[in-house]
């Protein structure tokens, strides 16, 4: 038997890492169902660029500069979509980083920008979205992990932990809730 979805016209959806990539496609495929979308990450120049496009093709685009790794900025991303559209249906925690490189190289600049953006951003979006969803008595989260959540190869070892994290997060948030 096949479950019918709800409908996504009308919902309000909150994605950071929205300035290109899969975020930037994500944006775009649930504007086109009808979601408002409220996107953030830190390149505004191309978030302003979406929201115009976007706009110009009737759906419901509104942008502030985030940087993830900052919760005042996640704060204030959903203060935004709280002030626009009224609720927070649902978080997409997509910003994330990769660099590569062995552990013997020793990046650890690069470690900590890791651990900074794919871990600590989820979880300031979490703590950014969490009490609006509680308060409306419902919402979504789309934690962005990874292949490497599961599979760990060289040069990614850093990265993976940090997926590993996200799903850690993600199945925690999902058992207390
Ligand atoms: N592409 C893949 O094959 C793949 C596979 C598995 C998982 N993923 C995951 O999918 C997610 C998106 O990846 P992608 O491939 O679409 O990468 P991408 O094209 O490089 O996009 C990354 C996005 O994250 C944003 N970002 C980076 N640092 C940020 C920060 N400090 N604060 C706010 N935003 C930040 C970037 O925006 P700004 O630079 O403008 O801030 C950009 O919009 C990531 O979590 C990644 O780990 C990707």
């Amino acid at each position: 038997m096949t479950q019918q979805l709800p409908p996504l016209s009308g919902k309000v959806v909150v994605i950071t890492g929205a300035s290109s990539g899969i975020g930037e496609a994500t944006a775009r495929l649930l504007a086109r169902q009808g979601m408002h979308v409220i996107l953030g990450a830190r390149r505004t120049d191309r978030l302003e660029q979406v929201v115009t496009e976007l706009r110009t093709r009737g759906g419901r685009a509104d942008a502030l500069a985030t940087d993830v790794t900052r919760l005042e900025d996640l704060q204030a991303l959903v203060a935004l979509a709280e002030q626009v559209a009224g609720r927070v249906d649902v978080m997409i925690n997509n910003a994330g980083v990769m660099p590569l490189s062995a552990l013997e190289a020793l990046k650890i600049d690069e470690w900590n920008r890791m651990i900074d953006v794919n871990i600590r951003g989820v979880l300031h979006g979490i703590a950014a979205s969490l009490p609006i969803m509680k308060r409306q008595g419902h919402g979504h989260f789309v934690n962005v992990s990874s292949i490497g959540a599961y599979h760990v190869s060289p040069t990614a070892a850093v990265y993976c932990a940090t997926k590993f994290a996200v799903n850690a997060i993600s199945e925690g948030l999902r058992q207390e809730q």
